[in-house]
Parts: C-alpha cells; structure tokens; sequence
C-alpha cells in the first residue's frame, strides 16, 4: 500500500557527545541493534521496502551498515556468529536503499523535502530514528497506521500524551475524536510553550505523509528556532481537514535523550533475557 519510507538523519546528535563526534546519532546501539536498523525494520514489515536516507557529514556509516561487508561474512562464515547477521541480511536483501545529502541543517520540514527526489508522487512514511516504538508482539507503529491511512487517504501522525510541563519539546495537535484512538486534528504547533499548548497530545517521530507536503513545505516560512518545520506544513494540511492523529499502541523511548536511551536499552535487554526464558 505504501512502498516507500524517508528516514531524515542528518542531524548531529550533539546530546551524546563526545560518542557521536565521529559516528551518526543513528548508529547508537540498543543493546546490539543499531536504532536506525530498528527503524528499517519497522518500516520493512509495515510494507515499505524502498528505505529513503537523508543524510550529511559524518554519515557514511549508515550507508555502510546497509550494505555486505565482504571481509568480516568471510571471517564469520561457518562460525556460529554468522547468526548474528541474520536481521540485517533480511533487510539488505528485501529492501532498496537510496540516500541524499542535507547540505544545511534547516529543520525537519526542510529534511524531508530534501528528500523529495527518493519519494517522487506518492505516500510515504517517515521514521525518526531516535524515536525507537516497540509493540512487542503485535504489529509496529507504522503498520498499524498503515492500516488506518488505507481507512482515510491523509497524512498521519502518532501521538501520545506527555506531561503539560514538556509541551515545548514536541509539536502538540488539537482535534476533534473521530473514534477512541483516532482524532481528525484541526490545529497543529511546534513546540509551544505548556501555557500556550492546545493539549498535552504530542506528535511521535512516526508519520505517513501525502505528497502534497512537499508543496506545503516549499511555501512554509521559518517557524520555530528559525528552522523548517514539518509541522507548520502540516497544519495547512490540517486546516483542509486531510491530518489524522493517531494514539499507538506500543512503547515510545526518546532515544534522543540519554535518559530515554538508557530505559530503551533496559527494556530491550530485558525483552529479551524474557524471551530466552520461555
Ligand atoms: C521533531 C518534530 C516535533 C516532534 C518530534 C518527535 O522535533 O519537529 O514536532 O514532536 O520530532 O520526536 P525534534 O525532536 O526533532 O526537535
């Protein structure tokens, strides 16, 4: 239904440094799994098995992990570590992988329509990676809002309440509920300030976007911090009634925060110690 998935991962990462001075944000491991390849993964099995990368300095990582590294299958073939590869051959062999370079960071919205080329004319999803969503045993985030953009052919985007206190660090959604977990959003801003914020439902680095986006963004002047927002774009797409907010089922880690990354590491490691055991 949906084929292709854009990944913005140009940015710096600077709250893990000095680890990421020399190494994407993106590659951080939970546990063993890089987050990037937690986020193709869920793309993967929610349909989309055209990866779409923007990327920038510093990157070349990214390209590299998704791709056959000759020398270390040759020392590993035959051994039991071969196993280990097992998850990241899946996806080098079902999906396409195409990248393109963010020259200056100018926001999210400008992410994404540096990745217009990937795209082209047709819906796509987006994962930021340092948002890691886990639905264990049942389907992932961008599967299930699959589904519901196979229900209302518009953008959507996973939310989820957060404390008042941390409106500022997210784009917050006003709406009207369509039905339990789904709202038609009628007003969207980036980041306001917990007395100015519409709600407390925060937008999720998940999204299926329609191609009309990209137009949007074209006009959309800089917003908040100076930058391109995404969601300034998609408030014009909401003020025609074509936003869908979606409440997921599943966990959110903000592995943009070290705090967020550490619990996600914990759950992980515990998931599967668990898993082991039965
Ligand atoms: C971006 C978006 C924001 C969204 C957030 C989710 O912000 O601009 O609307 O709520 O991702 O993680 P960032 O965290 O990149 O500053």
């Amino acid at each position: 239904m949906i084929e292709k998935c854009l990944f913005p991962a140009a940015g710096y990462g600077t709250r893990f440094l000095p680890a990421t001075k020399a190494m994407p944000k993106e590659m951080l491991p939970i546990v063993d799994k890089p987050l990037i390849q937690y986020g193709v993964e869920e793309a993967l099995d929610a349909g989309m098995h055209h990866i779409g990368m923007v990327t920038g300095r510093g990157k070349r990582a990214l390209e590299d992990h998704f791709d056959i590294s000759y020398e270390l299958e040759d020392q590993i073939s035959g051994t039991a570590k071969e196993s280990a590869l097992d998850g990241i051959r899946r996806l080098i062999r079902d999906c396409s992988f195409s990248y393109t370079r963010q020259i200056e960071m100018k926001g999210l919205g400008h992410a994404i329509l540096t990745g217009r080329p990937l795209i082209g004319d047709v819906p796509f999803g987006v994962v930021l990676a340092d948002d890691l969503c886990l639905n264990h045993g049942g389907p992932g985030v961008l599967a299930q809002m699959v589904e519901l953009y196979r229900q209302f052919r518009c953008s959507i985007v996973a939310v989820q309440d957060v404390p008042r206190a941390d409106t500022a660090s997210y784009g917050i959604v006003e709406g009207e509920t369509i039905r339990g977990d789904v709202m038609r959003v009628t007003r969207m801003v980036e980041k306001p300030k917990p007395e100015d914020a519409p709600s407390t439902l925060a937008i999720i680095g998940r999204y299926i976007l329609t191609p009309d986006i990209f137009g949007l963004i074209e006009s959309t002047p800089p917003g908040r911090n100076g930058e391109i927002q995404l969601t300034d774009a998609l408030n014009e797409q909401a003020r025609r009634g074509c936003v869908i907010a979606y409440r997921f089922k599943g966990r959110r880690f903000d592995c943009g925060s070290v705090a967020g990354y550490l619990e996600a590491t914990n759950h992980v490691y515990r998931s599967r110690l668990d898993d082991a055991a039965t």
